[in-house]
């Protein structure tokens, strides 16, 4: 049964085996614009048949060959065009990744450039995968070869929807593997417009399956189906947690990025300015929707108190308001379940330390998921904001004192995603780099991300690197092969 549908809000279909299709059921699932609180569209709400159908469109693209035969060129040559397409449409999904997401226009362009970028990158890695001839002492030629890993399951979050599509489809596809994503029931708009362009780039059918769905009812079956070869995942710990149990029923690979408590350390000696802007910056950009958010905010105590007054100053001058307005620097939060999520890490806060700033819903702004961006200091790493991912604009401040004292705290996190460090001192700042337990470290900076660079977390925040030449990697397989040169029998019996 179908559900009740608003007039003139566009019903979108799913895109499997090439073609754009219903979901068995018939039912569909409402998509709202966080900023208005009002639907959107409405998408297939896809079931485990729905999966099924999906994963053997993909697994008959790779296992009858239609993709798998084509040559690394062509593949690279397609993931150009895919990549020409977007940025050709630029506008579109920018303003429709905003209106969904509720992440300022501006910053979802840059997304869009991004999506884009990753596709041109792996597709000239298509053509850089390379074997490796084995010095084995016997008279042999031994050979490692690349292979794609086979059908890839995708499970993808909100916060940045088309661009993890593309960190998920990319390199899967430049490995010549065939594909079933699950983008966020929150936002599966921008890959559902992109695929648009898939027959018109010559993607044959089957090869990138779209199926919109909700977590338990789409994204467990594509874990569990056993034409899965491996399931790519980004998204909370808690899921995370759950996928790996699921996955080893059918012994899949399994990539996964989860959440952070990313701390952002700033030494007494670091330029000041820079260091205000490089704490805002870390914590609040994407609305705090970012997995490597630098939540944690470490200061020495030498500069501590003016500081968290510095970051206030600012923080109170940003500009919330309507996405697709162009001065908008922060937008609502993507759903009312992330806005009541935030709204109560606001509320512990209060209990657990001292606020500075923000704390609340903002004023003046009517509907629309909107939280204040909120500072609070005096902060104890054992606190609940200071262990728990908010995903949201909230900041905690803690106090530190001296080298050790801080890479003591921020280690101390289940997490290990990203980490940054603020020094002029090259000796504590190398000294940092090596102690610090995450994946990603950056020197006075925080959250520059690079598609040549690779992606992926320490401790509970996952495993497997995702982009550069690590990201397709994870969707690769390596066959040994032994070409004996040696006519006689072995000889042995
Ligand atoms: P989530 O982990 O539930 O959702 C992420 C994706 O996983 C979505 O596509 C969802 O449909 C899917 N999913 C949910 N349950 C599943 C299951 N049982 N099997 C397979 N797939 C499943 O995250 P949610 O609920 O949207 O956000 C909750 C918190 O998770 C956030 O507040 C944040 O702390 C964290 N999170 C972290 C992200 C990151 O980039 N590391 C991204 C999104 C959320
Ligand atoms: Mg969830």
């Amino acid at each position: 049964m179908a559900t009740a549908t608003k007039p003139n809000v566009r019903t979108y279909q799913m895109y499997v085996n090439g073609k754009w299709v219903d979901s068995k059921s018939g039912k569909t699932f409402p998509v709202y614009d966080p900023s208005t609180e009002e639907v959107i569209a409405y998408v297939p709400d896809a079931g485990p048949d729905d999966v099924d159908r999906a994963v053997q469109a993909a697994r008959a693209a790779f296992d009858e060959g239609a993709w798998r035969s084509t040559t690394a060129q062509e593949r690279g040559r397609l993931l150009f065009k895919l990549a020409e397409k977007i940025r050709q449409n630029t506008a579109f999904l920018a303003e429709l990744e905003t209106r969904n997401s509720g992440k300022p226009i501006v910053e979802a362009e840059y997304d869009v450039g991004d999506v884009a970028t990753c596709f041109e990158y792996y597709g000239g890695l298509a053509t850089k995968v390379v074997g490796y001839v084995n010095p084995v002492p016997d008279n042999a030629l031994s050979l490692s070869m690349k292979e794609p890993v086979g059908v890839a399951g995708q499970i993808i979050p909100w916060n940045y929807p088309l661009l993890m599509a593309a960190w998920k489809l990319a390199p899967a596809l430049a490995a010549g593997c065939t594909c079933v994503l699950k983008p966020a029931e929150q936002t599966p708009l921008t890959i559902l417009e992109v695929a648009n362009w898939f027959e018109e780039i010559g993607l044959p059918p089957g090869v990138v399956n779209i199926v919109t769905g909700y977590g338990e009812t789409a994204g467990a079956p594509l874990v569990a189906h056993p034409g899965v070869d491996k399931v790519a995942f980004t998204g909370s710990a808690a899921v995370g947690k759950l996928i790996v149990k699921a996955a080893a029923d059918t012994v899949k690979r399994v990539t996964l990025e989860l959440g952070g408590k990313s701390p952002n350390i700033f030494f007494a000696d670091a330029d000041f300015e820079a260091a205000v802007d490089g704490a805002l910056f870390g914590v609040f950009i994407n609305q705090g929707e970012v997995c490597s958010a630098g939540s944690r905010i470490l200061a020495e105590k030498p500069i501590y108190k003016k500081f968290v007054d510095a970051m206030c100053e600012k923080a109170k001058k940003i500009k919330l308001g309507p996405p697709l307005e162009r001065e908008t620097k922060m937008g609502p939060v993507v759903s009312k379940e992330q806005y009541d999520r935030v709204r109560s890490y606001q509320d512990v806060g209060k209990k657990e330390a001292k606020l500075a700033a923000g704390g609340g819903r903002p004023a003046g702004l009517g509907k629309g998921y909107y939280v204040e961006p909120t500072i609070f200091y005096d902060v104890d790493n054992s606190a609940k904001i200071a262990r728990e991912e908010i995903f949201g604009p909230v900041a905690a401040v803690i106090p530190f004192e001296g080298e050790q004292n801080a890479l003591k705290i921020a280690n101390d996190t289940p997490y290990g995603l990203a980490a940054a460090v603020w020094t002029r001192d090259i000796f504590k700042a190398m000294r940092a780099v090596k102690s610090l337990r995450a994946g990603i470290v950056w020197v006075n900076h925080m959250q520059p991300t690079y598609v040549e660079a690779p992606w992926g977390g320490f401790k509970q925040s996952g495993f497997g690197r995702e982009l550069g030449p690590w990201g397709i990697e994870e969707y690769l397989e390596t066959k040994q092969v032994h070409i004996n040169l040696n006519e006689q029998p072995i000889g042995w019996y």
